[in-house]
């Protein structure tokens, strides 16, 4: 195999077809919502990179904390040959394992982002000339079929992109990487942890507006990709704390009525002065839930570990049973 090859499981049109379906969805509910997936576009890529340099935006750094700390341990427990990862982005802490795993020789990141699978690879394969990098633009949610790779796999996924599911969403998605694995096989999951408050809403609403310019690119997606007409500058960026859920809720506020045109839907959208379009969620975790989640699944936490300041962590898990 050549040492970078990217493969697309979902032809241009269907993502196409994806994002009228979710748009059509989303903006037809009552209160409106868009799933998080369609962020990341090549300028939401690069702006989730300024995201987690950000002072205000901890998780990147508690992660990378916790990958240095403990990757030697990862790595004894994983024996991996094969490393995939879910939501990979820019690979950039997960350098941190690719380093640790002596028997590594394969590299398989997933994204729906081919911009930043194309980055990352490039980056990866100057450093590491002998490394196979089969990049996949995939949608994690979706079935994922894998290259042939030598086993055993370590599966992660990082940065705590799984509380941007659903709780309905994350069980479905954590029953189906259960059935990626092999009794030998391994998962290395990411997850923000409940905290204080004040803390939570500053990493998702910083000084400097990085994060208000992340939330509103998914207009910029719309109008791109469906020749609608959204204003930006129409919406304020919100960030809400829902303490009873434990998850922070990206939205966008018409600042007044507006309406916007999306011919690719035939679609007229209106929103009244004020009204909210739930971008994102981004849940927080206990350790005992976590570990409730991935027995539902029929993963069996083996390993949980967390930053000096317990604010993130990794948990390590195997097939049950
Ligand atoms: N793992 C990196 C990036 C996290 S940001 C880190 O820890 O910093 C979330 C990443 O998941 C982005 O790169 C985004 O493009 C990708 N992503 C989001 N939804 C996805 C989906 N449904 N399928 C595949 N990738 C997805
Ligand atoms: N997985 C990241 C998180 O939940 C994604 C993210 C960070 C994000 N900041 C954001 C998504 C702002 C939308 C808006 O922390």
């Amino acid at each position: 195999m050549s040492p970078f090859a990217l493969t697309r499981t979902l032809p241009v049109d269907a993502t196409a077809a994806a994002l009228r379906a979710d748009v059509a969805a989303g903006l037809g509910a009552a209160p409106k919502w868009l799933p998080p997936k369609w962020f990341y576009d090549a300028r939401g890529s690069e702006l989730f990179e300024e995201i987690t340099r950000l002072p205000e935006y901890y998780p990147t750094r508690a992660e990378r904390e916790i990958l240095a700390a403990r990757a030697p341990e990862i790595a004894a427990a994983s024996g991996a040959r094969t490393l995939v990862e879910l939501g990979s982005g820019s690979s950039e802490k997960t350098r941190l394992l690719l380093d640790a795993l002596p028997d590594l020789r394969a590299y398989v990141p997933v994204d729906v982002s081919s911009s930043a699978l194309e980055l990352a690879g490039q980056a990866l394969l100057a450093e590491r000339p002998g490394l196979t990098v089969h990049a996949l633009v995939a949608d994690f949610q979706q079935a994922l079929a894998l290259p042939r790779t030598p086993g055993p796999r370590l599966v992660v996924f990082l940065g705590g992109t799984i509380g941007n599911l659903l709780p309905a969403e994350r069980a479905h998605f954590l029953a189906a990487v259960r059935t990626l694995l092999e009794p030998d096989d391994a998962l290395l999951l990411g997850t923000d942890l409940v905290k204080e408050e004040a803390t939570l809403l500053a990493a998702y609403d910083d000084a400097a507006g990085v994060t208000a310019a992340f939330n509103k690119n998914v207009l910029s997606v719309l109008n791109r990709e469906l020749g609608a007409d959204f204003q930006p500058a129409d919406f304020d960026h919100v960030a809400h704390w829902d303490a009873e859920r434990e998850w922070i809720e990206m939205r966008l506020r018409a600042r007044s009525a507006v309406t916007a045109k999306i011919p690719a839907l035939d679609l007229a959208v209106s929103f009244a002065a004020g009204e909210e379009l739930r971008t994102e969620v981004s849940a927080k975790f206990r350790r005992a839930g976590v570990s409730t989640e991935l027995a539902a699944a029929g993963l069996a936490l083996r390993q949980w570990w967390t930053d000096g300041a317990d604010r993130f962590a990794l948990s390590l898990a195997t097939p049950a049973g």
